[in-house]
């Protein structure tokens, strides 16, 4: 028998014997009355199924665990059912929206495990008008437990297709796919789904907090069943009561926009931490990054090494000549010699010969700008706890307070997964560690993100994503047009991420065969698109001299938004997205498309009523083409209001960007 079919057969017998309970089902619904939660025992086991204006949108879906020694926890006695509900308004240190109406309904069920160790478990749910979450919360009990594994499933009302990531990689550096639910081997989340045709579905976690990222595998046409990533010794998850496991979360939408546009995730992580996160702040950087991935300049220090303390006063020099307020320069530390993903040396106090901290940071100051950190840590990561308040202290000392983490190797330190709990546990110390010392972060090759940042707001932004510098060598040219229409509705919806967009020049000599498949014009209107609060102008400053019309946008467009709206969007299409200046009165617009060209006509009914707006637009050329023209825009000006329509021509594999300036 295998281990499926006998937890189940355990979970049957377990439940024939009590199962007096269906009649204790519990339900509860939005604050609008739309979206209802109900759980109850049945057939031994405890279910929940979801419904939207009347109508299921999730069919009985099995809850519970299996612990060490094949205790299932899955069939319960309902003990209680306590009510709550939330309507409050919160500010983000900084995000997509100042603003996030938290309102909910919620009901906390209190259970007791029949059979086995008679555990008490309270499944927390929380209903929203945009979706719902529900938590595991193991109350006290002295104990110690061993997950082996949760039975969550997430089964829908009907067959469907969804948008996923293979789990293969490891660092969510691959393609989302769209393919029907049967067919999703094991993925990572966010899952994005398109249901019965007119809604829009997307489960992911929020809180992921000592605890294994969950991943989702495809039962059947209908059904999606947890999968923990586990240890090296095969547990998934080590917890000492009391403990809540993160929130499984699914956003309802009717459009794709409502998706990107819901805070339920941020709702459903605890509050900031961090007495005074004024040192938290937004910003945009450049770097002594892009020509390395070219092929043009090294990281290891020798004749060709970009860290150089001239070199990096070049870059120092042009962010202070165009208002770029950080320069990210990685390579300047001992460790890069040879194969360094195998060598466990980095040492982040001790810079190469070449690399003189002090007069570059003095140098930085004078100009009114400041480094980005590195720290490539190779995924060795107890090398990297030890040496973590030094590693910080050290660039404070020297007036840096951001830096770039990073996690390139497969396994950390040689044995767990960057998503197992061990993976979990490394992160949140590293953002921990940051805060006390004032240290903001941009996590490469980090575990998937679920909201942090509502409580940790120095978790500015993270990886993640199969980004740009996939357009530089990877083996497959690059990330087709498609890629980044699918973003914003897939990996997005977990949080910021630094794709570090804005080449400005599509050769790459080094690597024949790689390009950034989009057009310039495309390249300006991911700024607004995806969203980050750490935006890199990934390319050099000699390609963005050459482009100074173009360059213009990068220098204006913000990184900190007052509101966001996706006025229109198809996944996999293309999609308009505006955002508000959280600074100014400013709206910015980003329209992208697919390979395919598209006309859109966006109404510009997002502006305030009555007044006037100078559009900037950055458009692609009538003969842009992402593949055979990509340099080819244009700019141009005009007066509009909130009354207009402004058509768009978007090339193949092309994009619009807009900034409207109040007049
Ligand atoms: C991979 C990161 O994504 C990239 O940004 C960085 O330059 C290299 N690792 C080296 O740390």
């Amino acid at each position: 028998m295998n281990h499926k079919i006998l937890i189940l057969s355990l979970a049957t017998a377990a439940g024939i014997a009590v199962c007096s309970c269906g009649q204790h089902d519990s339900e509860v619904s939005s604050p609008d009355g739309k979206i209802t939660f109900e759980c109850g025992n049945k057939d031994g086991g405890l279910f929940y199924s979801v419904s939207d204006g009347g109508r299921q949108i999730v069919a009985p879906s099995r809850l519970g665990f299996v612990l060490e020694g094949n205790d299932t926890v899955a069939d319960f006695e309902i003990l209680d059912r306590v009510r709550s509900t939330g309507d409050v308004t919160w500010e983000t240190s900084w995000g997509e929206s100042r603003e996030v109406r938290d309102n909910y309904n919620g009901m906390t069920v209190e259970m007791r495990q029949l059979g086995g160790k008679e555990m008490l478990v309270n499944l927390e749910v929380r209903v929203y008008d945009d979706g719902f979450g529900y938590r595991y919360v193991f109350p006290s009990q002295g104990d110690s437990l061993v997950i082996m594994e949760e039975l969550t499933e997430f089964a829908l009302a009907g067959p469907a297709e969804a948008w996923a990531m293979n789990n293969h990689d490891v660092y969510y550096e691959d393609y989302y796919k769209r393919k029907p639910i049967a067919a999703l081997d094991t993925v990572h989340t966010p899952v994005t789904v398109e249901f019965g045709g007119d809604k829009y579905l997307a489960i992911h976690e929020a809180n992921l907090t000592d605890y294994p990222k969950m991943q989702l595998i495809g039962v059947d046409s209908v059904t999606m069943k947890a999968r923990l990533v586990p240890w090296s010794t095969g547990v998934a998850a080590y917890v000492t009561t009391p403990f809540a496991t993160p929130w499984r979360t699914m956003i309802i939408g009717d459009t794709p926009g409502e998706l990107v546009t819901s805070y339920m995730m941020l709702n459903l992580n605890e509050p900031c931490a961090v007495a005074d996160a004024s040192w938290c702040k937004p910003m945009k950087y450049i770097g002594v990054w892009w020509e390395m991935h070219l092929g043009n300049g090294t990281w290891y220090y020798g004749p060709n090494h970009g860290a150089n303390t001239a070199h990096v006063k070049e870059y120092i020099d042009f962010a202070a000549e165009h208002g770029i307020p950080g320069v990210l320069v990685e390579g300047w530390n001992v460790g890069w010699e040879g194969d360094w993903p195998a060598n466990q040396h980095f040492d982040f106090t001790k810079p190469y010969p070449d690399f003189d901290i002090k007069e570059i940071t003095d140098y930085a100051r004078e100009k009114g700008v400041t480094l980005v950190g590195h720290h490539e840590t190779a995924a060795w990561t107890t090398n990297y706890e030890n040496q973590l308040d030094s590693a910080f202290a050290f660039y404070t000392d020297h007036g840096v307070n951001n830096v770039k983490t990073g996690y390139v190797n497969l396994l950390m330190d040689g044995k767990e997964d960057h998503s197992s709990q061990y993976g979990v546990r490394h992160y949140r110390k590293v953002i921990e560690a940051a805060a006390r010392h004032n240290v903001n972060i941009d996590n490469h090759e980090p575990v998937m993100p679920t909201g942090l940042q509502r409580t940790w707001p120095n978790l500015m932004t993270q990886e993640g994503v199969r980004g740009q510098e996939h357009n530089a060598w990877d083996t497959d040219g690059g990330n087709p047009p498609e890629h980044t229409v699918l973003m914003p509705f897939t990996r997005g919806l977990a949080g910021p991420m630094d794709y570090t967009f804005g080449t400005f020049n599509f050769d790459n000599p080094v690597y024949p065969g790689t390009r950034v498949r989009t057009t310039l014009a495309k390249e300006l209107a991911l700024y607004v698109v995806i969203y980050s609060p750490m935006q890199m102008a990934s390319d050099t400053p000699a390609n963005y001299a050459a482009q100074p019309a173009a360059f213009q946008f990068i220098k204006d467009v913000p990184v900190d938004w007052e509101t966001t709206i996706v006025p229109d969007a198809v996944i996999g299409d293309y999609v308009v997205t505006v955002r508000q200046d959280r600074n100014s009165p400013d709206w910015y617009l980003g329209a992208i498309t697919d390979e395919q060209p598209r006309e859109l006509d966006v109404k510009l009914d997002f502006l305030e009523p009555g007044a006037e707006y100078t559009a900037q637009i950055y458009a692609d050329a009538p003969d842009a083409d992402w593949e055979s023209n990509p340099t080819a825009y244009t700019v141009s000006e005009q007066t509009v209001k909130s009354t207009d329509t402004l058509p768009l021509k978007l090339a193949a594999g092309g994009g619009t960007a807009i900034r409207f300036v109040k007049k």
